[in-house]
This record gives C-alpha cells, sequence and structure tokens, in this order.
C-alpha cells in the first residue's frame, strides 16, 4: 500500500506538536508533502517557528513548512496562550530551528500542491481554517483534488473557550463555514471524541520511559497542558489534534456517522459553535461525517508506538 499524499495546517500548539510528532513517525502511511502554519494557539510567527521545531526533533528536515494566514478572515484574531503558554509549545524545551520557513505562502502552496496532485491530497487540519478556507476562495478548482478534509474542530457538544463553541472554529467560524459548504468528504473530529482520549498518568508515563527527547518533549508538553485543563476539567490533557493523525492511521479506531453541521456565523451567545443535526431535524442533506467515540486505549497504544519509532536521542 503507497503512502497517502498529505499536507497538514496547524497552529502549534502542544496538542499539534504531538499530532506533528505522530505524522513525522508514520511516514509508511503518510506521504506528509508540506506543513502549513496559521495563527491560532500563538501568534503565526511562533506557530510556523514551531512547526520547523518540531520538524528538527523528529528528525525530518526535508518536509517543507511554510507560514499562512496571521489573522482570521473577518473577526478578530484570538489566542490561547492561557492554554499552551506563551510559547505555544511550553514544556517541550526545544532550541531555534535550524531551517528557515519556505518562502512561498502556506495559501500558494496549498493551491499550488493541489492544482499539481497526479493523486487527490488529504487535508489534516488542526488550527482554525483560515488557511484552508482562503485556497478554497482563491482557486476553486482545487477541490476537485482533496481526497478528503479531516478537521479537529467543533462538538456535537458544548465548547471549551466559550459555553457554546470550541477554540479552532470560534476563532475563525467565517473560514470554517467555507470549508463545511465546501462539498468534499470532511471528518470532524470534535470535542465530544477527544475529551474520550485523555493523556492520564500512565498514559503518560508510558511514554515518559521511551527515554527520547521526542518523549521527554511530549511529556513536558502535556504535564503542562493537563494541568492547565484539570482547573477547568475533572481530567488531564484531551488529544484533540492527535486523533486527526491517528483517524487517519487507524480509522478502526473511530466510530461516527454522517449529518449536517453547520457553523453558526451570527453575533450572540452561539457565535462560532458548530451545530450538529444528530437527529436529522433539519432535512438538510449530511455534509460531515462526525466522530463519536474513540478507543482511547487503543489510541495511546498507537501514539506511544509511533513516537518510539523516532530518533532516539537519548536525554
Ligand atoms: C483545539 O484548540 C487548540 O487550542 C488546540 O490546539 C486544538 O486544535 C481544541 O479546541
Ligand atoms: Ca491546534
Amino acid at each position: 500500500m503507497s503512502a497517502r499524499p498529505l499536507i497538514i495546517d496547524c497552529d502549534p500548539g502542544q496538542d499539534d506538536a504531538v499530532a506533528l510528532l505522530l505524522a513525522f513517525a508514520s511516514a509508511e502511511e503518510l506521504d506528509l508533502l508540506g506543513v502549513t502554519a496559521v495563527a491560532g494557539n500563538v501568534p503565526l510567527a511562533r506557530t510556523e517557528s514551531n512547526a520547523r521545531r518540531i520538524r528538527d526533533l523528529a528528525g525530518r528536515p526535508e518536509v517543507p513548512v511554510y507560514a499562512g494566514c496571521p489573522r482570521p478572515m473577518v473577526r478578530e484574531p484570538v489566542s490561547a496562550e492561557y492554554v499552551h503558554g506563551s510559547t505555544g509549545i511550553d514544556g517541550a524545551d526545544l532550541p531555534e530551528p535550524s531551517r528557515p520557513a519556505e518562502p512561498a505562502h502556506a495559501v500558494d502552496f496549498l493551491v499550488d500542491a493541489l492544482k499539481a496532485a497526479v493523486e487527490p491530497i488529504t487535508l489534516a487540519t488542526l488550527g482554525p481554517l483560515t488557511n484552508v478556507a482562503l485556497a478554497i476562495v482563491k482557486e476553486p478548482a482545487i477541490l476537485a483534488n482533496v481526497r478528503e478534509i479531516v478537521t479537529m474542530g467543533g462538538a456535537i457538544g458544548l465548547g471549551n473557550v466559550t459555553p457554546a463553541a470550541e477554540f479552532n472554529i470560534h476563532a475563525d467560524p467565517h473560514a470554517a463555514h467555507v470549508v463545511f459548504e465546501a462539498g468534499v468528504p470532511l471528518t470532524m473530529i470534535g470535542l465530544d471524541v477527544t475529551h474520550q482520549a485523555i493523556a492520564t498518568p500512565p498514559r503518560l508515563e508510558a511514554i515518559r520511559a521511551l527515554g527520547t527527547a521526542p518523549a521527554a518533549a511530549v511529556c513536558g508538553m502535556l504535564d503542562l497542558y493537563g494541568a492547565r485543563n484539570l482547573a477547568t476539567y475533572d481530567h488531564g490533557a484531551p488529544m484533540h489534534d492527535p486523533c486527526v493523525v491517528a483517524y487517519l492511521l487507524a480509522p478502526g479506531l473511530f466510530e461516527g456517522r454522517a449529518m449536517r453541521v453547520d457553523v453558526e456565523l451570527g453575533a450572540g451567545h452561539c457565535f462560532g459553535r458548530t451545530v450538529c443535526d444528530l437527529h436529522g431535524r433539519s432535512g438538510a442533506g449530511a455534509n460531515a461525517h462526525v466522530l463519536e467515540r474513540v478507543d482511547a486505549d487503543g489510541f495511546f497504544a498507537m501514539l506511544t508506538e509511533r513516537l518510539a519509532r523516532l530518533p532516539a536521542v537519548p536525554i
């Protein structure tokens, strides 16, 4: 089986960083054509340099990193240093990146890569959808070469950044609207799923026991992320973004169903909410495969095994 051509759009972000490591460690299944960064958890300058730091940590210097949009399409910018720390990857303790980002803008890379694709490309999105939406707006013909979009964002249930909305969708709901209306196969991995994949102390200890630099960085980040999470929820770090990569590697770990999802763009309590038509009340056709359950033990077993494949620089 040949590796699946993939572009990851992200805003690292502690959980984005773990997702990138999982993808970098999975070259047999994932042909990572590039990583595009967007403003989100922290400003763009930091998300794109963090993507390059993670690339170095994974020993994958050949994967190009592109900087994208520094702000959302319409709404005022928001960020999440209160979760991820001022660097976005607090706890990883990584040096300056060894190589610069590519000169091209992420949106242009997305357009050019998709236009030139001989095999349809999968887009994995781990942050606000600004880059992907602008690529669609700039060149709608690229959609013909999108195999599927797998996105971390939204929720059937309630939110995490407001009572109603999840961060990635709330940070650029207009971009999310463009992507959910694009008419390509779309898998939504929302909070309902990611809050089932919790980095509990025993799961973190299994990763820490690998004794490598990537494992130490993952545990350093998730220790902090988990502690901040505990302040709000009754559990540690949810593996939001790594679920996207895990789904691509092992879809059998997840269960979900097709439904209509609309993004609330009106001002008010529900701004940025994904309205998921769980019971088909709208009569509108499904536009998303919405995941509802994950085998968390299977997920962490795979994550730990994949992290063990990364360069074993001792710590
Ligand atoms: C999402 O928001 C970000 O803070 C995380 O990186 C994840 O992509 C979870 O709501
Ligand atoms: Ca993210």
